[in-house]
């Protein structure tokens, strides 16, 4: 091919260059001899590029999809020539990216896809997906990084924060692209509940991921992530705090509308920050019976939906799944609408100390003294106090 190309170009410029009297003399000979001659080194080199072309399709499959992109267009066997056998893999392989352009509709509806078959037919590692609901920044997500370090195939991250805040972690960070996509979140109202819906229905896209914790910007770990992994994944319940509460912060803000479907006596209050399992999980994301009654009937500034909405509906379908407690610790200690919020000042052994040992719990049916892994609310500022003693006091 290349040789007759050569030669025709040679030729070109000898004409232009020299023309001979002998060539000018007789152009109605060499004129349809030029013609052939084009028109065989077109002929030969369409006939190399569509065989390249096939060799390339057959050997590299749609890998060079750009560069092959108008050959395939004009071949007729576009579909059958570059289906991808499926295999198991392509059916449990996590998304791979966070971003989707799902609305909540078909998120949840796409979320809670259940296997039927409780065996999964592979090697199945369960992970804990941490789910943080932001306001924002994660000021204490250094804590968090050395939490995590070494535990990659155990864990994955989401983090809700406002749709217009975008976090700036660098690729070597466990939070590094690990935003979902997000709605507009007004504490003490029905789009609190969403969000942590929302949280939950991205987590659920991973079928990996089997223990679903929610927790907030202002908390920090307190246990090692071998002890919160044990912990979580040994127990037979989930750790939704779940109690009932007479009294008008109780049952005071309980609304007769939601009768029948909602009674007084199954009516229950609990902290935000919950660990449920995939069961669970599923069960919180499917809802469309009580979503409604707590829409419509539990409004601030008479009820806040997120002390109430999951502890109730749980209670009344799978109250033998719920431990009724709460991982997270808090103190209510200094009353007033809002726990304490603890100031570097506050951070010393002494008081993680207290946090980790005054207290009893029942796990599994048995006594522990181990009650909370985690711990809110701790100030931006606390921060380095936070990372100068975790590794004595914490074991982080
Ligand atoms: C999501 O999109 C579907 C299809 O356009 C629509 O029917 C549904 O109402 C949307 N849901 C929400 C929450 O916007
Ligand atoms: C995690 O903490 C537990 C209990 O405090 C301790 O026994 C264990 O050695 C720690 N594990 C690691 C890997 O640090
Ligand atoms: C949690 O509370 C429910 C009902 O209020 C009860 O049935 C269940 O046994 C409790 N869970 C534990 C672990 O005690």
């Amino acid at each position: 091919m290349q040789r007759v190309v050569t030669t025709a170009l040679e030729e070109g410029k000898e004409t232009k260059e020299a023309p001979t009297p002998f060539r000018t003399a007789q152009p109605s000979r060499s004129f349809p001899l030029r013609l052939l001659q084009f028109f065989l080194v077109f002929l030969i080199f369409g006939l190399c590029a569509s065989m390249v072309s096939m060799y390339m399709i057959r050997h590299f499959g749609i890998h060079n999809k750009n560069l092959m992109m108008p050959l395939i267009q004009s071949s007729s066997c576009y579909k059958p020539c570059f289906k991808e056998k499926a295999s198991v893999e392509s059916w449990i392989r996590p998304p791979p990216s966070l971003l989707h352009s799902m609305n909540d509709t078909e998120l949840f509806w796409r979320a809670t896809f259940v296997p039927a078959i409780k065996d999964y037919p592979y090697h199945r590692v369960p992970r804990i997906a941490f789910m943080f609901l932001t306001k924002g920044p994660l000021p204490l997500a250094t804590i968090w990084e050395r939490f995590f370090k070494g535990h990659e195939d155990l864990y994955s991250i989401y983090v809700h924060s406002p749709p217009s805040y975008n976090d700036e972690f660098s690729p070597s960070s466990a939070f590094y692209r690990r935003q979902i996509p997000s709605q507009p979140t007004e504490w003490g109202t029905m789009s609190m509940c969403d969000s942590e819906r929302r949280l939950l229905a991205n987590a659920m896209l991973d079928l990996s991921n089997e223990y679903f914790i929610l927790l907030s910007e202002s908390c920090i770990p307190i246990q090692n992530f071998t002890t919160v992994y044990n912990y979580v994944s040994q127990s037979q319940h989930s750790f939704m705090g779940s109690f009932d509460e007479p009294g008008p912060y109780g049952r005071g803000r309980y609304n007769e509308h939601m009768a029948p479907l909602i009674n007084l006596e199954d009516w229950r209050k609990g902290p935000q920050w919950f660990e449920v399992n995939r069961e669970l999980a599923v069960r919180i994301v499917q809802d469309r019976d009580y979503y409604p009654k707590f829409r419509d009937f539990c409004k601030p500034h008479t009820c806040y939906v997120d002390e109430h909405y999951f502890q109730t509906m749980l209670t009344i379908n799978t109250p033998h799944l719920l431990a009724n407690r709460s991982l997270t610790y808090v103190d209510w200690s200094r009353g007033g609408a809002h726990p304490v919020t603890f100031v570097k000042q506050d951070i010393e052994e002494e008081f993680f100390r207290k946090i980790l040992q005054q207290h009893t719990c029942s796990y599994n049916g048995q006594p522990s003294s181990l009650c909370f892994l985690f711990a809110r609310k701790f100030a931006p500022d606390a921060i380095n106090a936070i990372l100068d003693i975790a590794s004595k006091a914490l074991g982080i």
